[in-house]
């Protein structure tokens, strides 16, 4: 064969393995349970993200009580994590996006152990997570809750007539969400003038 008849038969092959590599990469994506940040149900269940502990890190709280004067039983730690779309749509915009999903996992607290003295680390299995989703086109209010034991792949759906409603409604800085307590985010809400009414009167801020 001719050199010049050789250039478009190497272009179109090169062409062809390309089209071959890009749809693999994606039909892997897709079906990867891992890659999906995106809410996912199971008829009312929602699916546990696999992945949320590779998300955005917000915060760990430690012993965190809402009753003044509580004595908790036993120490406790929660750590709280975003997907890391919504987390760049807040940066932006200081508000969340649609499909946003926050992830509360809570673990037990040890002392005492190997070289540690005095002070508490994080101690073991995962006690429970509990999530927080914006799905508008499934949840008219906007929000919802979902709650799973440690280890658990669903959540259930937690009814609108427990009080995580309407805490979060009436005490949360930014469109229900906890951002005072979330140190990275709270700059950028007070910057782009996001922060809700209710928590303005609490503390004062603009
Ligand atoms: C009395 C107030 C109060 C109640 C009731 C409450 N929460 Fe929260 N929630 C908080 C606070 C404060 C934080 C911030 C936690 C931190 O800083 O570690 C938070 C954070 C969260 C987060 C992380 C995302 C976010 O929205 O900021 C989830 C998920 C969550 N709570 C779920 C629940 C669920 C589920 C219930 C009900 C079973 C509940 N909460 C009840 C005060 C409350």
């Amino acid at each position: 064969m001719h050199r010049s008849n050789l250039l478009p038969t190497v272009t179109l092959l090169s062409g062809l393995l390309l089209t071959g590599l890009v749809l693999t990469t994606a039909t892997a994506l897709a079906d990867d349970p891992a890659s999906a940040s995106r809410p996912a149900y199971d008829g009312d269940h929602l699916r546990v993200p696999a992945d949320y502990r590779e998300w955005i890190y917000l915060t760990s709280g430690f012993d965190m009580s809402y009753r003044a004067g509580a004595e908790p039983s036993h120490h406790m730690f929660d750590n709280v994590f975003v997907d890391a779309e919504s987390y760049r749509a807040f940066v932006k915009t200081g508000t969340w996006p649609e499909k946003t999903m926050l992830v509360l996992e809570s673990r037990g607290a040890g002392s005492q152990a190997s070289i540690n003295k005095a002070g508490h680390f994080q101690d073991g299995d995962v006690m429970g997570v509990e999530i927080h989703v914006k799905d508008r086109a499934r949840f008219p209010d906007g929000w919802a809750f979902f709650a799973a034991d440690g280890g658990e792949k669903t959540a259930g759906l937690i009814p609108r007539s427990e009080n995580c409603y309407s805490c979060h409604a009436s005490h949360a800085a930014v469109d229900m969400t906890f951002v005072q307590f979330y140190p990275t985010l709270l700059p950028i809400a007070t910057a782009k003038r996001t922060l809700s009414e209710a928590y303005r009167k609490e503390s004062g801020a603009r």
